[in-house]
């Protein structure tokens, strides 16, 4: 039976974007501002409520460097069509001349070289990772304030008309394209908030210290990116940006999931390419504390933490598959070894069974499971059974 007068909540989001949306905070911590923008974008596009004859969606993300706006696009990606690398790139600083933009668009017909060109910007190009259950492309405009007039008018008509013409007058459709660029105006002046010359009285010097960046903080980093945004771009730029947000720095607690994460990948990796070596490894807080103190900065955010782990974890496990002292079926504990100052692998247990291993690492790297799909690849789950027992 109809009920009429009944009410409904408009608040409510459908299926499809409420698993955006938990997928993208099991990826992306303390921006939930650009997660909330990106959902509903999403979810505009999903309904066809969008407007007509535009991209999906158009997002310009300011804000500090290593706080996430390049990977919160990756991460949609990941999320959508299952594929990070999904997102076509775009360096404005690389684009600055008439021949460099000619690899973006090919050269007119009757220019030497216009067969040879294949341009980054075709139709081809832009729907190469559409899946069966999500035709949308990702273009990431990093830098925009570097971009030359030409590439400027160039994105610009992308904004306005989803349309762009080729050097051979081929139109590219952008309708089904969600279009990001990053910029780092006013990083001077959000850096200047967050990191006070050393010896100066600061308000916020506390916060910082103590690795928490409250809210008013974060607030006026917020609007100091915004109003530096509004004095460098001309306003029917700004003004065709869907949404503007300003990334916010992260906190010693949001590194500190920032690093979960990212030690999750790093098992994820284990398990996709190990095959018969297949392990599982297991850090302490106190390894996690050290991984931390290495690889973070106020001033570059959770930038340096990648390399952190590459080096300090990465690369010595690699040694352990190398000699063969770790394999398949293993379980390695990472600890950090305060008198030594480095972190130290201790192999304590062997021969776990895939499912066990797929147990342990769902329980400890939750953060991730799910988002991603961080299971141990059945094949290499059986490969790794097999190996693992063999060899021990
Ligand atoms: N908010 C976050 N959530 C999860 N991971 C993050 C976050 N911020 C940074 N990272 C990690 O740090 C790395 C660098 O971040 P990212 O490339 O997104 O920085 P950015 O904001 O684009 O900086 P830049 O302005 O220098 O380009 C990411 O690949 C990711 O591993
Ligand atoms: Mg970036």
């Amino acid at each position: 039976m109809v009920r009429i007068n009944a009410k409904l909540d408009p608040t409510k989001t459908g299926r499809d974007a409420e698993y955006l949306e938990a997928s993208l905070r099991k990826l992306i911590v303390g921006q939930d501002e650009a997660i909330e923008q990106i959902v509903n974008i999403y979810q505009m596009h999903s309904t066809g409520m969008n407007a007509p004859g535009r991209p999906v969606g158009t997002f310009l993300f300011l804000g500090p460097t290593g706080t996430g706006k390049t990977r919160i696009v990756e991460a949609t990606a990941e999320c959508l069509v299952r594929n990070p690398r999904a997102v076509i790139k775009i360096d404005c600083g690389e684009f600055q001349h008439s021949h460099e933009i000619a690899k973006l668009i090919g050269s007119p017909p009757g220019y030497l070289g216009h067969r040879e060109t294949h341009p980054l910007l075709s139709q081809e190009v832009l729907n190469q990772f559409h899946t069966d259950r999500c035709k949308i492309s990702f273009v990431l405009f990093d830098e925009i304030e570097k971009a030359s007039d030409a590439l400027w008018n160039l994105l610009l008509g992308i904004l306005d008309k989803a349309t762009l013409t080729l050097g051979d007058n081929r139109k590219v459709d952008f309708s089904r394209a969600l279009i990001f660029m990053t910029s780092n105006v006013g990083a001077a002046e959000m850096s200047a908030i967050l990191n006070p010359k050393v010896g100066f009285a600061s308000p916020h010097r506390a916060e910082m210290e103590s690795g928490a960046v409250g809210d008013k903080t974060k607030r006026k980093v917020s609007n100091s990116g915004i109003e530096a945004a509004r004095r460098k771009f001309p306003p029917e730029f700004v003004n065709r940006a869907d949404k503007i947000v300003v990334f916010k720095p992260l906190g010693q607690d949001q590194l500190r999931r920032v690093l979960d994460i990212e030690l999750g990948m790093v098992q994820q990796r284990v398990f996709d390419s190990s095959g018969v070596n297949a392990f599982v490894f297991s850090p302490t807080d106190s390894a996690k504390d050290y991984l931390l103190k290495e690889g973070t900065d106020v001033k570059y955010g959770a930038r340096p933490l990648k390399r952190a782990i590459e080096k300090l974890l990465v690369h010595p496990m690699s040694n352990l598959i190398a000699t063969d002292q770790v394999r398949g079926g293993d379980m390695v504990r990472v600890d950090f070894d305060g008198d030594d100052g480095k972190l130290v692998f201790l192999k304590e247990a062997e021969g776990m069974p895939p499912h066990y291993m797929q147990q342990i690492t769902a329980a400890s790297l939750n953060a991730l499971n799910g988002a991603t799909g961080l299971l141990l690849n059945e094949e290499n789950a059986r490969v790794a059974a097999r190996g693992g027992r063999k060899n021990l």
